[in-house]
């Protein structure tokens, strides 16, 4: 029987905030890649796309469709059963609550509303109990889009991309995070740090990685993504890696990108 999420009864799934409000560092790269690691492994995966530029969405092969319900611009702006706004995707036992461009407008539409920061979490609250993990991708800012994901999160999971500014502007993610657990989701946790595009033939790789795992300590996964060109690719087909080239060296690190998260949530 499968039982009703509540508040007394939050259900399974950890949710993930996938942010860093730096553009292109390899946010939703992660977000379909990890989840679809995850689902192939067994898991009940849900991605939400909450960045209005529908990466996410596209990446999945999803551009453009719709539930009957709508997309989040419709569960954040409207509401209703959370249940009516999941698209199945070409991976088995991996969901989508998709988006599109309407998405721009959410963020000043939003503020005009009760409890503005509180809408995400009320959707993906009630479908903890149907999955196991729940990624949320975030736009690269820290509007109210971001701050309702990490308001809906048990934690937060940064992409960093291996390059010189990488730390730069981290504090300001930080820094909201801090606000964030003082008000409306007092647990938040960073989930782990993700070294991504990384190229081992430059030094400078090494050194932000060295400099990374100084600040974050074993907040850091010890997966890192390489620089990969069917990583970059395989969006533009409309699917995760492990579809587009299972054997890549990219779908080989998000696969065992999977299997750390798998034995650290165990742990
Ligand atoms: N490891 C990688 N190797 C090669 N290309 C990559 C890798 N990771 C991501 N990319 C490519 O780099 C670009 C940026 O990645 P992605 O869209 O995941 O970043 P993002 O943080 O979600 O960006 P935004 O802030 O715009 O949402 C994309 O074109 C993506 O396909
Ligand atoms: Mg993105």
């Amino acid at each position: 029987m499968t039982e009703t999420a509540g508040p007394d009864n939050p259900g399974t799934a950890r949710v993930v905030a996938v942010a860093n409000q730096k553009g292109g560092v390899g946010k939703t790269t992660t977000a379909i890649n990890l989840a679809t690691s995850l689902a192939i492994a067994g898991r009940r995966v849900l991605v939400v796309d909450v960045d209005p530029q529908g990466n996410l969405t596209s990446g999945l092969g999803s551009k453009a469709q719709r539930t009957e319900a709508g997309t989040v611009y419709d569960a954040l702006l409207v509401g209703g059963n959370p249940e009516s706004f999941l698209l199945s995707t070409k991976v088995p036992n991996l969901f989508l609550v998709p988006a599109d461009r309407n998405l721009t407008g959410a963020e000043i539409e939003m503020v005009a509303l009760g409890e503005r920061e509180l809408r995400l979490k009320r959707i993906v609250d009630p479908l903890r109990s149907r999955f196991d993990h729940v990624f949320i991708d975030c736009p690269p800012s820290l509007g109210l889009l971001t701050l309702n994901a990490l308001v809906a999160a048990d934690a937060v999971l940064i992409p960093l991309h291996c390059e010189y500014f990488a730390l730069e502007g981290l504090a300001d993610l930080v820094g909201t995070m801090r606000r964030v657990r003082g008000g409306l989701n007092p647990s938040l946790e960073i989930d782990g740090v993700l070294l991504t595009m990384y190229d081992d033939r430059t030094n400078l790789g090494q050194l932000v990685a060295r400099d990374v795992r100084e600040f974050f300590k074993e907040k850091v996964f010890n997966t890192i993504i390489p620089r990969n060109v069917k990583l970059g690719e395989a969006p533009s087909h409309g699917m995760p890696a492990a579809l587009y080239d299972a054997k890549s060296r990219g779908a080989a690190a998000y696969a065992a990108l999977a299997k750390e998260v798998l034995a650290r949530n165990a742990a």
